[in-house]
């Protein structure tokens, strides 16, 4: 998968050199490509952002320049997503639905966000364009909600992984249970024990208490 971001922080993206991710790229599995939006303003003062029509507290970013980066890197291969608060809500699903896809293209918005032609302007060109929020809260930009999206559905594709075992077992959460809790050695640690069922070795009925458990940590909205 090829993964391009566009950001007027490139140093935002640092992490994706580490762990997971960073693997993946040295293994050729993932490859990202980080673009500074300012690289492509023509003013001396690589200004991104202008007041907004209508008035209004904020500044919005330019859709020249959003256009001058986004050009060159969206083809028919490419997903176009933008970063917003008002964007559908990224899931588990959403995460599988994107790792099916060959290019994503992350457009990270910063003040009051960019100026809305410029997803309407690459739909209308047959492109596909998401505007996704992560969550019910504002952040500073879209640099911090695409690196969560990026981790979420990189660790999804084949090999990314080192134990594919664990994508099976969390399937539970898509079909609205969350997780069982988990527990290494000691078996008894601060006074407090490991559940017996997991020291039993009786597999059929260790499965039914993870099931039990992860059923009621959905009901309980934990
Ligand atoms: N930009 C600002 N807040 C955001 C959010 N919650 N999700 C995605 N992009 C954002």
């Amino acid at each position: 998968m090829k993964i391009d971001t566009i950001t007027i922080f490139p140093e935002y993206f640092a992490p994706l050199q580490l762990s997971l991710i960073g693997k993946a790229q040295e293994r050729g599995i993932v490859e990202v490509g980080i673009h500074d939006l300012r690289s492509y303003t023509s003013d001396n003062h690589h200004s991104v952002d202008d007041t907004p029509y209508g008035g209004g507290a904020g500044m919005v970013m330019k859709p020249e320049i959003w256009g001058a980066a986004l050009d060159p890197l969206m083809t028919k291969e490419s997903d176009l997503i933008i970063l917003t608060p008002a964007g559908r809500k990224f899931d588990q699903p959403m995460a599988h639905e994107l790792a099916q896809a060959t290019h994503l293209v992350f457009a990270c918005g910063r003040y009051e966000g960019i100026d809305a032609r410029v997803g309407q302007h690459y739909a209308a060109k047959g492109f596909r364009v998401h505007e996704v929020s992560i969550g019910d809260y504002v952040l500073g930009g879209g640099e911090v909600a695409s690196l969560v999206m990026i981790e979420a559905i990189a660790r999804l594709l084949p090999g990314v992984l080192g134990n594919p075992e664990s994508l099976v077992e969390e399937s539970h959460v898509q079909e609205g249970f969350l997780e069982y809790p988990n527990y290494t050695k000691p078996p008894t640690w601060r006074d407090i024990a490991v559940p017996e069922i997991l020291l039993s070795g009786n597999h059929a009925a260790i499965a039914q208490w993870r099931a039990e458990q992860a059923r009621i940590r959905a009901s309980e909205g934990l």
